[in-house]
């Protein structure tokens, strides 16, 4: 019986990011965020800010079988009501424009989430769409704002015992420069 060719998505390796990832990351994210209207330009930044102080708790690299990075993902530690505890942020995450729609950023979102698990994280939060992040499971809760106000768009996972309730706040490395 012949069988199709593997998809993209299924011949792609999800790994930790590796020594000499950073320029490539930092360039998939500013060609990743570039047309997004939220986009500050400012994410490359972020995630070499968070990685030199040492915060990128999980820093994913999506990498074809023919070695290309076509995908990232960052988590870092964030603080509810001020105090570092193990909840964690997802962000960014980028897909190489070619390759979005094909189920990159799914699985760099659920091997990053398996991870946390592993690291025995009470949950993750992001800021993001939640027509794409409520299929992992992401809701919008008034109970946990963000900058001291509730935001559909600020949403939360918990991942071991109850939901997070305060207001949340990311790693420093966040904030505008
Ligand atoms: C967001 C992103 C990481 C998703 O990665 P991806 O590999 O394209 O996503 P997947 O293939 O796993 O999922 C595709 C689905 O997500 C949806 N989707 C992608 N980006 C979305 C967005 N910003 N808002 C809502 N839905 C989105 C697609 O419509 C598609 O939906 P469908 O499954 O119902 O058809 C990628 O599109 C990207 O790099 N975007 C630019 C950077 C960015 O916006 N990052 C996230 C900021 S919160």
């Amino acid at each position: 019986m012949k069988t199709s060719p593997p998809s993209g998505v299924e011949r792609l390796r999800i790994e930790p990011e590796r020594p000499g990832d950073a320029n490539e990351i930092s360039q998939l994210t500013t060609t990743a965020f570039a047309p997004m209207p939220f986009s500050d330009g400012d994410e490359a930044r972020v995630i070499d800010d968070l990685r030199a102080a040492g915060a990128l708790t999980i820093s994913l690299v999506a990498v074809t079988a023919e070695g290309e990075l076509v995908g990232h993902i960052a988590f870092s530690g964030v603080r509810i009501d001020g105090q570092p505890g193990d909840w964690y942020g997802l962000g960014p995450v980028s897909v190489a424009p070619p390759m979005q729609g094909q189920g990159v950023g799914s699985a760099l979102i659920a091997n990053g989430l398996d991870r946390l698990r592993g690291l025995d994280a009470a949950g993750c939060v992001l800021l993001g769409n939640p027509d794409y992040y409520r299929r992992f499971g992401f809701l919008s809760d008034p109970t946990l704002t963000y900058q001291g106000q509730p935001n559909r768009y600020f949403q939360q996972l918990a991942l071991k015992g109850p939901p997070a309730r305060g207001d949340a706040s990311f790693h420093p490395a966040f904030d505008p420069p």
